[in-house]
């Protein structure tokens, strides 16, 4: 597995980690307690080129690689979890299925506004379809030369900042096998029969949106639909290959943040006549904290340089997504436990990581749906 970057990448990371220290870091906190996207911050990581990150050059991307696009979501979460999942949604399920999947023409109109001042979401999940997301029930109909859009999404990232909607809908009912049935559809967000309905008031991650996203005889042009009718699940489950490793990245930034949250503090709090930090008890933790974290680092690494050298990489995925999670949980929960009752308080940024982590565990596929990835790839190898 060969990470090397080009000058060009090294600086687009370095760029990274000073915008999170400059621009984030002062108003996470801030952010969080009023439960507001900075929409003002994700224009300035426009402008400086960290927005469309895997975008091609040809349509006014910055055309990194997996492997950079990851280490950048760390950088950001490192600091700001919540803007983290901003830009991996952005680019991983709403530009890359446009890139892969997408017509010429779909992607000419809109790779290059997505690479400037647009934002994409991706529309999957509905009430009763979330880990089996075949079920879905928005239904498209067929109507002449446009398609008819009815239903309901759920858990929408971005869903209320977004100017593209990727939305996965029924056009076709095939008892045995539904997810045959499912296509894939480019809707703008000004189309007429689409609202932004409730907000969801989540426990981590307040910065950023999640919303229901309501579609009432919403009409799109036959050109909306990416690839061809029935191929909408591939399309679906590969922007999530990609969007795993995404929140793999985000798991480990995390972790990261974390634990230097919890070196700092331990280097300050003195406790039976020393800093805690010179105690063995804490030192353990910090040192099972840097191994677990190193190892999903590689895992998520390994992942990301798979899809670069155009290997399979959906097990890969689910395993750096699954063990990131889980490992950032136990990180998370280290690095409160060295706070003390300090870090049960809204005075230490420990606190905001704890909440945030959780759903690394849930969204893009619960660690059940990773485990049922990861162990039917194996029992078929
Ligand atoms: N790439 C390409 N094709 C794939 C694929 C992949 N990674 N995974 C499955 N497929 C294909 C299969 O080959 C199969 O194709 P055939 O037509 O040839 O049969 C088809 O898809 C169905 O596959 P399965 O039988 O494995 O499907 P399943 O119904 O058993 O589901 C699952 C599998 C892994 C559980 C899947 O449903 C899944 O990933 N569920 C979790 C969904 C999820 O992550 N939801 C959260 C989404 S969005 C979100 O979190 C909010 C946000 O805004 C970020």
């Amino acid at each position: 597995m060969d990470l090397t970057f080009s000058d060009e990448e090294k600086m687009i990371i370095e760029l990274a980690r000073e915008f999170a220290e400059k621009e984030l870091r002062p108003i996470a906190h801030e952010i969080d307690v009023e439960k507001r996207v900075p929409i003002e911050v994700l224009r300035k990581m426009q402008e400086v080129g960290l927005l469309g990150l895997m975008i091609p050059e040809e349509y006014d991307g910055a055309g990194v690689s997996t492997a950079c696009y990851v280490q950048v979501i760390e950088e950001l979460a490192r600091v700001c979890a919540a803007v983290a999942i901003v830009l991996s949604v952005h680019n991983s399920v709403g530009a890359y299925p446009i890139l892969r999947f997408g017509s010429d023409e779909q992607r000419k109109n809109y790779l290059p506004r997505l690479a400037s001042d647009w934002i994409g979401a991706f529309c999957l999940s509905e009430a009763a379809s979330g880990s089996d997301a075949s079920a879905l029930e928005l239904r498209a109909t067929k109507d002449g030369d446009s398609y008819v859009l009815n239903g309901a999404k759920l858990w929408v990232t971005n869903g209320s900042i977004a100017n593209l909607y990727l939305v996965l809908a029924k056009t076709a009912d095939i008892p045995d096998r539904p997810h045959r049935g499912i296509s894939a559809f480019l809707v703008e967000r000004d189309t007429p029969g689409i609202t932004v309905g409730k907000l969801e008031d989540k426990m981590g991650l307040r910065a950023s949106d999640t919303a229901e996203i309501h579609f009432q005889d919403c009409r799109v042009p036959a050109s909306a639909l990416v690839g061809e009718e029935g191929i909408g699940f591939k399309i679906a489950m590969q922007a999530l290959d990609n969007g795993r490793i995404g929140v793999g990245s985000q798991a480990v930034g995390i972790a990261q943040g974390a634990l230097e949250e919890a070196v700092a503090y331990a280097k300050e709090r003195v406790a039976f006549g020393r800093p805690i930090a010179d105690h063995q008890a804490i030192q353990f933790m910090i040192a099972d904290m840097e191994t677990e974290i190193s190892a999903a680092r590689s895992l998520v690494r390994r992942a990301a340089w798979r899809k670069d050298a155009g290997l399979s990489h959906g097990k890969e995925a689910a395993m750096a997504k699954l063990y990131a999670s889980e490992m950032s949980h136990r990180v998370v929960h280290r690095a409160l436990q060295v706070h003390g009752g300090a870090g049960y308080t809204k005075e230490y940024a420990i606190e905001r990581y704890y909440r945030d982590q959780r759903v690394t565990e849930i969204y893009e596929g619960t660690s059940e749906m990773q485990r049922i990835v990861i162990g039917r790839a194996v029992l078929s190898e």
